[in-house]
């Protein structure tokens, strides 16, 4: 019977990749992967309406793939995407998901250690992060990084968690029950808000109040 039982999850749970694909755009819930509406709603603006639908022939750089989703989006949209991750586990997911996308011919992923010279003099038309920047530890340093392999008229999108209330910050730790995890994540803050102003050129910023989470989008200064 438990044989039955998770056929029936497995298949229940089977993703529709080819369904997905041919309509990227209206299934960003799926992209988004955390389902939460804000982060939907920016990965539209952000990437459907600032970047545009269709990005054949831009370089790509998404720093902290994660399991690969947005990457898969971005190749399927006709970017050419280089996905660099610190993690070994997230450099596997992602190159099942841009497998299984069908998309991994458009599609370089790489794992590094943090520091950018892993790209050498290689420069960028977009960076693009969710949910990564609020890992840095030197943030300033990070994102001048950044800066320094966009093209001249390159551009960014960043969607990062904000720090909201006390109250969430609350729930989040008895969610993580982990000191270690508050320690090495910096939810954004007004300082990392103005941090990135004054690094980018930020042509529309959005901060949603539940869940918090920031838009920038922006190009190089
Ligand atoms: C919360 S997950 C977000 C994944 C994905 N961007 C998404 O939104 O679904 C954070 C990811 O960033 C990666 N990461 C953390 N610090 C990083 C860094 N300095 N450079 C690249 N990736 C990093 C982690 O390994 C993890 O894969």
């Amino acid at each position: 019977l438990h044989r039955l039982i998770y056929c029936c999850i497995y298949i229940i749970t089977m993703i529709d990749y080819q369904s997905i694909k041919e309509a990227p755009l209206v299934n960003l819930d799926f992209f988004s992967q955390w389902g939460a509406l804000p982060w939907q709603k920016f990965l539209e603006i952000g990437i459907g309406q600032y970047l545009g639908k269709d990005l054949s022939g831009k370089k790509i750089l998404e720093i902290g793939p994660g399991i690969g989703r947005v990457t898969s989006l971005l190749a399927i949209l006709g970017g050419d995407v280089t996905a660099i991750d610190v993690k070994q586990s997230s450099i596997d997911d992602s190159q099942e998901t841009v497998k299984n996308f069908g998309v991994a011919e458009n599609v370089k992923i790489i794992k590094y250690d943090g520091n950018l010279d892993i790209l050498g003099d290689e420069k960028f038309d977009i960076v693009f992060t969710k949910s990564v920047l609020i890992y840095s530890d030197d943030l300033r340093g990070f994102l001048e990084g950044v800066n320094d392999h966009l093209k001249a008229d390159g551009k960014v999108v960043f969607i990062e968690n904000a720090k909201g209330n006390v109250l969430l910050h609350l729930a989040r730790w008895i969610k993580r029950h982990s000191i270690s995890f508050f320690k090495r994540t910096h939810y954004f803050t007004q300082t990392e808000i103005d941090l990135v102003k004054s690094i980018f050129n930020i042509e529309l910023a959005m901060h949603s109040k539940f869940p918090p989470v920031l838009l920038f989008c922006g190009k190089k200064k």
